[in-house]
C-alpha cells in the first residue's frame, strides 16, 4: 500500500526557489483577478530581479511547504524600512506577502502553517510589527491569528491607473 502524499513541514527558501515564488505571485493575482496578462508580465520581470537581491542580502525571507517535490504553498517575508513612532522606535517592520496555496491544497491549512512559521521567524529576527494586505479570500484567516485592519490609506497618482475594486471593498 502506497501511503498518501503529505505536504512537507515549511522550510526556509535558497535561491532555488525563486521561479516558485514569481509563479506564486502571478498566480496570486490572476485568482484575486488582478491585472492584464500585459501587466502580470511586467510585474514578474521586475519582481523576479528585485527578489532575486533579497533573497541574496537576507532582506526578504521566504517559506515553502512541498508535495511530492512540487512547491504547494509559499510565502514571503520582507524586512521593509519604515519610520520609528511611540509605539516602536523600531525603523524595520516585517511585511508578510506573496501568500499563496495552489488550487488543490486550498483549506487544509496550509497557508496558516506558513504564516505561523513567517511569524515565528519575524519573532527570531527581533521584529516587533508584521504587516500585510490581506486579499478579500484571507482576511478570515489573518483575523484569527491576530492581525487587525489598520489606518492605512492610499492616493492613487499614476496616470492611467485603474483602482482595483480590492483596494475599495472595505469603504464601498
Ligand atoms: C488565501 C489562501 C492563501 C488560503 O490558503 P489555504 O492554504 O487554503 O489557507 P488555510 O487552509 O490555512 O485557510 C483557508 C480556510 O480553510 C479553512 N480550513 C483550514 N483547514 C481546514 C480543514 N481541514 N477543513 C476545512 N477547512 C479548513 C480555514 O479555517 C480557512 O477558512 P476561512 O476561509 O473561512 O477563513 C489561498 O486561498 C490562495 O492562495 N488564494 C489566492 C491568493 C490569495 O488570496 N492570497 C492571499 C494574499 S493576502
Amino acid at each position: 500500500m502506497t501511503a498518501t502524499p503529505r505536504p512537507s513541514t515549511p522550510r526556509l527558501s535558497t535561491l532555488a526557489d525563486l521561479e516558485t515564488h514569481v509563479a506564486h505571485r502571478v498566480a496570486m493575482f490572476k485568482d484575486m483577478e488582478m491585472g492584464s496578462e500585459e501587466g502580470l508580465k511586467r510585474m514578474a520581470e521586475s519582481f523576479r530581479t528585485q527578489l532575486r537581491n533579497w533573497l541574496v542580502t537576507g532582506q526578504c525571507r521566504g517559506l515553502v511547504m512541498e508535495e511530492s517535490g512540487k512547491a504547494v504553498a509559499s510565502v514571503l517575508l520582507l524586512m521593509k524600512e519604515s519610520v520609528p513612532t511611540p509605539v516602536t522606535p523600531l525603523s524595520v517592520r516585517g511585511y508578510l506577502f506573496n501568500v499563496y496555496t495552489v488550487p488543490s491544497h486550498r483549506r487544509k491549512g496550509l497557508a496558516a502553517r506558513l504564516t505561523d512559521a513567517a511569524l515565528e521567524l519575524a519573532r527570531d529576527l527581533g521584529l516587533e510589527i508584521v504587516e500585510l494586505h490581506a486579499s478579500l479570500e484571507a482576511e478570515g484567516l489573518y483575523q484569527r491569528m491576530g492581525f487587525v485592519p489598520t489606518s492605512e490609506m492610499r492616493l492613487v497618482m499614476g496616470a492611467g491607473i485603474k483602482t482595483p475594486k480590492q483596494w475599495k471593498h472595505r469603504r464601498t
